[in-house]
């Protein structure tokens, strides 16, 4: 009986769900929330010592998918959510650097543009990181109707200003070790930053915000995207694409949400929980804003982060392997959930089928009643993930660099090409004497050696924390994957590299980092 049911019903579906009945549903307001270095480990669901009470309801009444993957970086991932793309098939393949003339393609329409072209109002509110160097780079000029926060990342979360990069990450993990070590990074990087140009970065739309000046990003965020809410006529869809800040470094967050963790012994683990919490209350914020304003009727939320915590800046990723700026799991597989009241014909389960940062664009795209699109990397994922079927794509590309480097999955097989990353242990969570002594005395480097075989092959379905290498004992997978690897790697294009010129630097631009040099 069953059985005879749920065929019947998927005749019908299948009859019935065709494009046109699709189109004649208004297209849904869709909310794309984005985390920025939040770990498998850093979120309630997979770890009930972190307090995220807001994203835990949602993850648990939508669908928790539990095989979502971005790139191990954040403008690579950022790259595939708005292009559809894997960033190896774009010029754009590494995280720009503030003085760097690197931009997102002009040559194919890019998310908000497409769905701008049917008809939703585009917003986004944080982190663009996708280059500045000419106005037509930024995101008023890519689709956007509105564009509030940071051109790039890592910014001060109160002051909003951006260093150089390296020294700025340096200073304030120091700092919450000894604010001694701290106050002397600081003046360190004071007499040697000529050269390395601080600025401030925040706008609205085109222009340079000093309104939200000393407020903290989440909440200024928050604001925003709630104020962005309030105004909109529902009738009209929106697409509001938040990129968060949090819980990327500094590792700065109010009081009132590091006083939760009180009983977490390390400093950066308590402030970064914190985070954590702040961006959880954001979140709730701004559901609750969703909801007043009548948008839930008809709305898809999605949740997920750029890439996997960074362990040594208070993020963790256990069980999984390695961190932040690598091919492991623990950089790529990334917490993430879908929520909708009205649009998943089947909700409050997990979901283990895998899905990749490029598939956002195209399922939006469905949803949003656009045209199939042939250019990209991206498959639509809309019947796994509101209807529990299987997953569109059978393989993916976790990264190939230039060099041949890389990782594929195939099935349930992961092969690795060359070294994975400078993070390749299994990292606890951080406590304070670890991290002090690995970082400041044995470097950032991490002791555990790779066999000096250039590949290793994973079952991630039974070994998630790839823990047992299958290179020499299952020959035939590894021949076949790389031969695969082979196809894939010839695909890749030539990255745009332009490095550093002096053009960009913000004193030149009324102290802040501006359009206009390139
Ligand atoms: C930015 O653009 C949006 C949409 O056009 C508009 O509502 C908002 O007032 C603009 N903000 C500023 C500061 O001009
Ligand atoms: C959420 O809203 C409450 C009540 O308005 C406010 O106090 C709090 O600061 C907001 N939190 C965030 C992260 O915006
Ligand atoms: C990938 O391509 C590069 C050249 O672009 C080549 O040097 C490298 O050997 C290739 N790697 C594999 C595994 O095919
Ligand atoms: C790093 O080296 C030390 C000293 O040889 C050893 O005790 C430790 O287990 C190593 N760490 C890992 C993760 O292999």
């Amino acid at each position: 009986m069953d059985i005879f049911w749920e065929c019947l019903l998927a005749c019908v579906t299948v009859v019935v769900l065709t494009d046109q009945v699709l189109a004649v549903r208004k297209p849904p307001h869709i909310v794309f929330i984005v985390a920025d270095d939040l770990g498998w480990n850093d979120v309630g669901w997979h770890n009930p010592e972190i307090l995220s009470p807001n994203l835990n309801r949602l993850a648990r009444k939508g669908v928790t998918l539990e095989s979502a993957y971005a790139q191990p970086a954040c403008t690579p991932s950022r790259n595939a959510f708005m292009t559809g793309k894997y960033p190896y098939h774009t010029p754009l393949q590494d995280v720009i650097d503030p003085s760097e003339p690197a931009f997102l393609s002009d040559e194919l329409p890019i998310l908000p543009e497409r769905l701008k072209a049917l008809g939703y109002s585009t917003h986004i509110v944080g982190k663009w990181h996708l280059g500045f160097c000419n106005k037509k780079y930024t995101p008023t000029h890519r689709g956007f109707d509105s564009f509030f926060g940071f051109y790039m990342g890592s910014q001060c979360h109160y002051q909003h200003t951006k260093p150089d990069r390296i020294l700025r990450e340096l200073s304030s993990s120091v700092s919450l070790f000894s604010s001694i070590g701290g106050t002397l990074l600081r003046n360190f990087v004071r007499l040697h930053s000529v050269g390395h140009e601080t600025g401030r970065d925040f706008r609205f739309n085109d222009s340079i915000w000093r309104e939200t000046e000393g407020k903290y990003s989440t909440h200024a965020f928050a604001d925003r995207a709630i104020e962005i809410i309030q105004r909109h006529d529902p009738d009209t869809p929106l697409f509001l694409y938040l990129p968060f800040q949090a819980p990327h470094s500094p590792i700065t967050v109010p009081p009132q949400y590091s006083r939760l963790y009180n009983h977490i012994k390390s400093p950066i683990r308590r402030v970064y929980s914190g985070m954590v919490t702040a961006l959880d209350e954001a979140v709730g914020n701004i559901t609750s804003a969703l909801y007043e304003k009548g948008l839930m009727d008809n709305l898809l939320l999605v949740f997920t982060s750029d890439n996997g915590g960074h362990p040594y800046m208070g993020g963790n990723n256990i069980p999984l392997r390695g961190g932040k700026n690598t091919i492991w799991e623990g950089g790529t597989r990334v917490p993430t959930f879908v929520y909708s009241d009205t649009l998943l014909r089947k909700r409050r389960y997990t979901n283990n089928e895998i899905l990749h940062a490029v598939d956002w664009f195209p399922t939006f795209l469905e949803i949003a009643g656009g045209r199939r699109e042939f250019n990209i990397d991206g498959v639509s994922q809309w019947q796994m993930i509101s209807r529990g079927r299987f997953s569109s794509r059978h393989e993916f590309v976790y990264n190939i660099e230039p060099s041949g480097k890389g990782a594929v999955r195939i099935g349930n097989y992961k092969l690795i090409v060359g070294k994975p990353g400078r993070h390749n242990d299994w990292y606890p969570v951080p406590g304070m004497k670890p991290i002090k002594r690995k970082r400041f005395k044995g470097g950032r480097f991490d002791n555990v050696t790779l066999a000096s075989d250039p590949y290793l092959l994973f079952n991630i379905k039974d070994d998630p924390s790839e823990s047992r290498d299958l290179s020499r004992d299952k020959p035939e997978v590894l021949e076949a994957l790389l031969a695969r690897y082979r196809v894939l790697n010839a695909t890749k294009v030539e990255p745009h590299r332009p490095g550093r010129v002096a053009g960009a630097d913000p004193n030149l631009y009324d102290g802040f980092w501006s359009p206009g040099w390139c």
